[in-house]
């Protein structure tokens, strides 16, 4: 992508394929051929249907997951750079091929960097472990304090941080509700000070009534200390308020990305223009507008994905070229990106 103005993280043709045991082939192709880049400061919303790969890109964005292939550029910096070695055979089926090892570096320093918060709090805190010792662990791994006493203030600074009790660093997650737990989660990732944060739907397991108190926060701590955010989401009525941009992902690929407004606006892929006409608009003029569309068909799977665009089983405007050709993501009007061939 040409636009170099203070990008903080980007993916150049990114791919993540799972093998599956006892199959032959790449096996499940969740992530194919993105290129997006996130801007220092920004929010990035990321939304589409479930098993659409939300949770895999952003994990590979931060090597949780080996990528297959393509390039990851923090900060300037190639951390991975890497050649596909699945290529397509005369008869359509994909073989592997001999490559060259990627280039990686060493990601210590860069894990201190990029942080997750997960979508489920009780799940991705250790029960054994007291909310102290979890913020402590991430303080240990970076040695990030110079005394005991050091090390026991920043606790207690992070705990207040996301406005939890000092005294609760003594208790472990069960004893806290969902959206304690939640913070706790924060005040993990935040204890390393981050730059950059995937923040994987984290308040869809939360409750209704606390789920706006969390967004804030994750608000007030991006404006305050200057966070970075890709923040993934299953529909579009969460993330269009916080996000500043907003890519549309399917099966896989990234089919949209613009502006909040713009997508709103004046989305470009069928497929946008479905997820969006099941949200609810308070404007009476573009609600009488924008009819609800129901798509037909499940969801292929990503194992075996549709040749040519990976939606052209389910548009309700596919020709024959959208089953052949893999529409390019290209940039239709300034920040605003789509694959599709009707473009
Ligand atoms: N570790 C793994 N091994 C094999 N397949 C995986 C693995 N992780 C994810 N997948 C598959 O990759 C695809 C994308 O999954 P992913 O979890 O990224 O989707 P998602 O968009 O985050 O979904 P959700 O909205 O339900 O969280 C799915 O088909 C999933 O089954
Ligand atoms: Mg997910």
């Amino acid at each position: 992508m040409n636009k170099n103005d203070d990008i903080l993280v980007s993916v150049e043709h990114l791919k993540k394929y799972f093998h599956v045991k006892g199959m032959k082939g790449p096996g499940v192709q969740a992530v194919e051929d993105i290129s997006i880049f996130i801007r220092r400061g920004e929010t990035l919303g990321l939304v589409g249907e479930s098993g659409c790969g939300k949770t895999t890109l952003g994990r590979t964005i931060l090597q949780l997951h080996e990528p297959t292939s393509g390039k990851i550029i923090y900060d300037g910096e190639v951390i991975f750079d890497g050649e596909n070695p699945w290529k397509p055979g005369a008869d359509g089926t994909m073989t592997e091929v001999k490559v060259s090892k990627p280039k990686q570096v060493n990601m210590l320093p860069y894990r201190r960097k990029m942080q997750i918060i997960f979508q489920d709090p009780s799940a991705s805190l250790d029960p054994r472990m007291t909310v102290g010792e979890i913020i402590g662990e991430a303080l240990d791994i970076h040695k990030l304090y110079n005394s005991k006493a050091d090390r026991a203030d920043r606790i207690k600074e992070l705990l207040s941080t996301v406005g939890l009790n000092t005294e609760h660093a003594n208790r472990y997650p069960h004893e806290f509700s969902g959206g304690q737990q939640q913070r706790v989660g924060i005040a993990r990732a935040l204890a390393v000070n981050p730059e950059f944060i995937v923040c994987d739907e984290p308040i869809s397991a939360l409750d209704v009534s606390i789920q706006s108190q969390v967004v804030n926060m994750l608000e007030d701590m991006q404006h305050e200390l200057g966070l970075t955010y890709l923040f993934i989401a299953h529909d579009l009525s969460v993330v269009r308020h916080i996000s500043n941009r907003i890519g549309v992902m399917y099966l896989g690929t990234m089919v949209e990305l613009a502006e909040s407004y713009e997508l709103n606006r004046n989305p470009m892929h069928p497929y946008t223009q479905t997820l969006l006409s099941a949200v609810p608009v308070p404007d009476p003029q573009l609600s009488r507008s924008r009819q609800r569309i129901i798509l037909e068909g499940d969801i292929p799977s990503p194992m075996n994905p549709p040749t040519g665009c990976r939606f052209h089983t389910r548009c309700p405007h596919a020709t024959e070229k959208c089953r052949m050709e893999v529409p390019e993501f290209k940039e239709y009007a300034p920040e605003h990106w789509a694959a599709c061939h009707m473009l």
